[in-house]
């Protein structure tokens, strides 16, 4: 057998460790075993049918051929417009970017921003992708801790320490996976300050943006006046030239499968962010994206009901965990993620979530996998049904009782 040979630079390339998981938990289920699904990040709701035939009826119209590489133009438009009705920027069309999925946007830009040697400032706890593909890019990853007494929200003066004179790009996440946090206006305009005293770049990762249990409606006819608004560095003014916006289709419209996403760079980075995608996807799916406008210029009421039905779960969800001997959970702002302390049971993350899921057919995800200062967490998705998540919260207290 010939012997294969990796490149260096695979060894610095890390994983989701919730794919793992879920191959982990489907060799229980495949032997016989039962196991709860609560390591999952994505919606489990079914994506809205008018969206669904949008796509249909776009393959059936021949949208089945290589399409131009940073999206149709009429998504594009479709998502400048979507962003002004929604509140959130102004922006032209010719700054936005399509990908399959938002993931792209995270590799582009780092790909694009960080050489060797340079600093990348990311949360930690964190999605683990910023910190791998920092690395494999050669530059440095550097966590902004995201500390349980700050409510999972980066302590800003702590942030402005770490600051060097490498540092070329500051990653922030809010609504956060995986803690639920959310940053205030307040941390926002401490954030852009930063940002514009130290001249970063930053990338604002909303793909959870739609999901916030502060407000009434993420409405694209608006909130009702008075209900705080989904707050973001973007709403500070200078900070649309040096902000990455980066979102999608995955969370806010239940379209994981789909594979859709988006940024809104500054007008520099367009020609190098698309000339990556050249060189990597070609493009987007041709028909995903005609149902991508659907979705944007369709009825909001299915995301509103998955929302609705989010919030009923992670009431129950913190209810439950805080009633567990041991355990404690902050109330999540946002996304679908409830991250509990489990410092008090003695155990580490990465064992409890063993445990959990070899003794009790509990999949869940260790703190820890989200970087260092994930250590003492468990993240639970409550992606699930309200009784799988009450039979799952049962059996986590007979492990633990
Ligand atoms: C914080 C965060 N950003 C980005 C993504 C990427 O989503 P997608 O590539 O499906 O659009 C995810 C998915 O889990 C996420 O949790």
């Amino acid at each position: 057998m010939t012997a294969i040979r990796l490149a260096d630079r695979m060894a610095n390339l890390g994983t989701e460790s919730a794919f793992e998981v879920l191959a982990r938990a489907r060799a229980i289920e495949d032997a016989g075993g039962k196991v709860i699904h609560l390591e999952i990040g994505e919606p489990d709701f079914p994506t809205a049918p008018h969206i669904v035939e949008a796509a249909v009826e776009a393959l059936h119209a021949g949208a089945t051929h290589y399409v131009p590489a940073p999206g149709i133009p009429p998504l594009r438009q479709a998502v400048a417009a979507f962003l002004e009705r929604t509140g959130r920027m102004r922006v032209s069309p010719d700054r936005v970017v399509i990908t399959p999925g938002a993931k792209p946007i995270m590799f582009f830009t780092i790909l694009a921003l960080a050489g060797e040697g340079d600093e990348v400032l990311y949360p930690d706890p964190g999605f683990p992708m910023y910190a791998s593909i920092t690395s494999l890019a050669g530059a440095v990853p550097v966590p902004v801790p995201l500390r349980q007494r700050n409510g999972f929200r980066i302590d800003t003066d702590e942030l402005e320490r770490l600051i060097t004179d490498r540092t070329r790009l500051l990653i922030i996440n809010s609504p956060h996976n995986p803690c639920g946090s959310a940053l205030t206006r307040q941390d926002c305009e401490e954030i852009a300050a930063i940002a514009m005293r130290h001249d970063l770049i930053v990338l604002t990762d909303e793909v959870y943006w739609a999901i916030q249990y502060g407000q009434s409606s993420a409405s694209p006819g608006g909130p009702p006046p008075g209900t705080p608004r989904h707050a973001s560095v973007l709403d500070v003014e200078g900070m649309a030239d040096r902000t990455i916006l980066l979102d999608g289709w995955s969370k806010t419209f239940a379209m994981t499968g789909w594979r859709l996403g988006f940024g809104v760079f500054p007008p520099a980075l367009v020609e190098p962010v698309t000339r990556l995608a050249i060189n990597s996807v070609s493009c987007t799916s041709a028909f995903s994206q005609y149902a991508a406008i659907a979705a944007l210029e369709g009825p909001w009421d299915p995301v509103e009901a998955m929302v609705a039905e989010f919030r009923r779960r992670r009431d129950i969800v913190v209810a439950g965990l805080n009633d567990l001997p041991g355990v404690s959970c902050l109330e999540p702002q946002g996304a679908f993620y409830a991250f509990p302390d489990i410092t008090r049971t003695g155990q580490a993350s990465s064992d409890l979530q063993a445990r959990l899921l070899a003794d009790a057919g509990v999949a869940a995800l260790a703190g820890s996998a989200f970087g260092p200062y994930g250590e003492g967490f468990l993240r639970f998705s409550y992606a699930n049904s309200v009784e799988n998540i009450r039979l799952a919260l049962e059996a986590v207290r007979a492990q633990l009782g």
